[in-house]
């Protein structure tokens, strides 16, 4: 008979996370901090109050809104039904999600317009590639009622340019444009029928059929047969009318004004079916150090709201994409502010002293210092190797010693030298060094 060994589990290969999906791990949190953090200054800075609405929605809310025959709808939205029934689908971006909320909890009532923003994860099913993901990471500002005055499309992109600007990312170029109105777009897109008509056998399949749904797509078309066809295509801003003229105009002196470059791309159009009237993009060029599209990308919905069954009501909004950000900061080898180092670190010598250490640990952090510790490691050695390492300037030590006589050691770990104090003046002394320091 063949032994059995009881303990051989057999082996099998570790799970991975999901294609398109990626972990943030400990070390990669500092950069993703600093980005949360120029977001959150920039939306308190420019008073935006944070709106958060659920990952899941109905399917209907991006179906009414993004267009049924955009990419996200048509190809790329996480989709499930309920065991009830329910379709439900991961939100693919946030506008949508966060102009249903606006009608649906009334927020017009707080006062107009609404300035929100948010951030989070957002599920495109599309071919992962250098950032283009499946799961990402957006914040998005969004200036939702009141009346569509050009300043809050400027307003809009002025934070986009900020945002960069606190992150140091530097050779990002604003591509800017109008997409009319109820009444200029129409003509237009019969224009565009006019010009793709007798070039629709060089056309992908997916651009013949929006041909005949939706040709203001086909100059959203990434592939390459019909990127040749967009260079001739009509242009847009010879055909708007004069109130969609005139609003374009002062959103352009709002940026001259500002000091902010931009380069009009008469032919941007953008993927989603809500906007209208400007929209914009933030492209990364030759000298950003990686080629990745839009950065962060927006427009202005002033029909949104009635689409999705509320009352007319101007918005515009913009969000910018955490992930790529974060590869430009790191191609461009952006310095982070330095990080807030624990300053006191807690260490104990012996088993009885391990126990007292963790309530060292408890009072300092009632009076409002925080700690560094690594109490596990039974020798003190390795203990300050580690607060060396973590760059704390003192340590709390307590020992055999120091637990019969009711005191601690603080240790100035740069000069290495200690002295005892009685335990009841540690924090206020911890407290003394650290504001002399
Ligand atoms: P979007 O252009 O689809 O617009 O996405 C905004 C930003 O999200 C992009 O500029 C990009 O940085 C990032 N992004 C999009 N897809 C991916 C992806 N697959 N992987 C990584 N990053 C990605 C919207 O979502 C609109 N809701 C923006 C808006 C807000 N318009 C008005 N208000």
């Amino acid at each position: 008979m063949t032994p059995v060994k009881i303990d051989s589990v057999p082996k099998e290969k570790a799970p991975q996370s999901v294609k398109g999906m990626h972990d943030v791990t400990p070390p990669q949190q500092e950069v993703w901090d600093a980005v949360r953090t120029a977001v959150s200054l920039c939306a308190h800075n420019y008073s935006f109050s944070r709106i958060d609405t659920p990952f899941l929605e109905h399917v209907k809310v991006f179906e009414k809104s993004l267009g049924v025959d955009s990419d996200v709808i048509e190809k790329e939205m996480y989709i499930l039904t309920t065991k009830g029934g329910d379709v439900l689908a991961l939100r693919p971006e946030g506008t949508a999600g966060v102009v249903r909320a606006y009608l649906e909890n009334g927020l017009s009532r707080l006062g107009s317009p609404q300035k929100l923003y948010y951030e989070g994860p957002m599920f495109r099913h599309e071919s992962p590639q250098a950032g283009r993901l499946r799961q990402f990471t957006q914040a998005g500002f969004e200036i939702i009622g009141g009346v569509n005055d050009p300043l809050y499309d400027a307003q809009i992109i002025l934070i986009a340019a900020r945002i960069f600007d606190a992150l140091k990312i530097k050779h990002i170029q604003l591509h800017v444009n109008s997409i009319g109105c109820r009444v200029c777009r129409p003509i237009y897109k019969k224009q565009l029928i006019a010009y793709y008509k007798p070039l629709e056998s060089q056309l992908c399949e997916d651009c013949v059929r929006r041909l005949k749904t939706n040709p203001l797509r086909l100059l959203d078309c990434k592939k390459q047969q019909c990127q040749k066809l967009k260079a001739d295509a009509p242009n847009i801003l010879d055909k708007l009318c004069v109130t969609c003229s005139q609003h374009f105009k002062e959103v352009l002196e709002y940026l001259d004004e500002l000091g902010i470059a931009y380069t009009l791309s008469p032919h941007l159009v953008r993927g989603l079916d809500y906007y209208s009237k400007t929209v914009f993009e933030f492209l990364t060029t030759e000298k950003t150090g990686v080629e990745i599209g839009a950065v962060a990308s927006g427009g202005r919905y002033d029909y949104l709201a009635e689409m999705m069954g509320g009352k007319s009501t101007p918005a515009v909004g913009f969000a910018v994409g955490f992930e790529r950000v974060i590869e430009i900061m790191k191609a461009q080898q952006v310095v982070l502010p330095q990080k807030q180092v624990k300053r006191v670190f807690v260490a104990h010598a012996g088993e009885l002293a391990k126990k007292k250490a963790l309530k060292i640990i408890e009072d300092l952090q009632k009076a409002g210092v925080s700690c560094a510790e690594s109490l596990a490691r039974e020798s003190l050695a390795a203990q300050l190797k580690v607060a060396n390492k973590e760059g704390a300037t003192l340590a709390v030590i307590v020992g055999q010693k120091e637990i019969y006589e009711e005191s601690v050691i603080i240790r100035n770990l740069a000069l290495g030298l200690q002295e005892t104090f009685p335990l009841h003046r540690m924090v206020e002394e911890i407290k003394k060094r650290l504001k002399g320091a």
